[in-house]
């Protein structure tokens, strides 16, 4: 029998391109073993660069897993989250900007303190640094896959990791290899780096190894613009 939820996390998305879509659908199919961990995360809503689909009811389960799916399944390579209204059935509303960034400040102030609300930033643009900021001063916490809010101007970037136990952005560096943690993890134990040696970005390793394996460049230029 699983264990009874301990925690509950609300996470509001903004981005559901590629990386977005990846993760919602990882975090719908791991159901089980988040129960099994005691954790339910709550999808409460998912922003693009114009709209944001967000449940009518903030404290109830969030968006609905089959919304989720359909949103990830969508044959567009980036959904266009109002043709989503198909598949709602009373869940949720769609906002449009600028009636959405406000949204998700709102929802950011209603969930933030009480309940420690997720912001995961999947987008590539640096228009998110704004609701990012925000979302920290009502208490949410922030993850990030987008390096753009860590590579702003350094008062953004201080306001951003002001409360450090409240920001992630492993997936920043190296496609997700634990980076951060492990030079973290060797700064606090009083352990000197000397040198880093690596080739941190996924997505040149991706590059080289296509190439190693004989592929040409200008296929993978095509490939990694989401042509094919
Ligand atoms: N691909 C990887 O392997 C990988 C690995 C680690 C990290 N990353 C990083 O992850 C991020 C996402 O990559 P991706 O490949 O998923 O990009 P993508 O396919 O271009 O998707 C970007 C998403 O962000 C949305 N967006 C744009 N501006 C926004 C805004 N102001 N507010 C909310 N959403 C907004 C886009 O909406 P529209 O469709 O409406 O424009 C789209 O849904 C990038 O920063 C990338 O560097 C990628």
């Amino acid at each position: 029998m699983a264990p009874p939820v301990r925690s509950v996390l609300p996470v509001v998305f903004l981005g559901c391109g590629g990386v977005g879509r990846h993760l919602l659908r990882h975090i719908v199919s791991c159901r089980p073993l988040h129960a099994n961990q005691g954790v339910a995360i709550q999808v409460v809503g998912v922003a693009d660069s114009s709209s944001l689909l967000v449940a009518d009811d903030l404290h109830s389960n969030g968006l609905d897993d089959a919304l989720l799916t359909d949103l990830c399944a969508s044959p567009q390579a980036r959904p266009y989250l109002p043709c989503s209204l198909e598949v709602v059935s009373g869940q949720c509303q769609i906002f449009n900007n600028p009636e959405a960034r406000t949204k998700v400040i709102d929802t950011a102030s209603v969930l933030g303190k009480t309940t420690g609300l997720v912001l995961v930033d999947c987008s590539a643009t640096y228009d998110t640094v704004g609701v990012l900021k925000d979302a920290v001063d009502c208490g949410c916490c922030v993850v990030l896959a987008n390096k753009k809010p860590l590579t702003c101007t350094y008062e953004d970037f201080e306001k951003l990791v002001s409360n450090f136990r409240r920001i992630r952005f492993e997936s920043t560096v190296g496609a997700g290899l634990p980076v951060i943690a492990s030079v973290s993890r060797i700064i606090s134990s009083g352990d000197p780096i000397s040198r880093i040696v690596g080739s941190l970005s996924g997505t040149l390793g991706y590059v080289m190894s296509e190439l190693e394996d004989g592929k040409r460049f200008s296929e993978q230029y095509v490939r990694m613009c989401g042509y094919i």
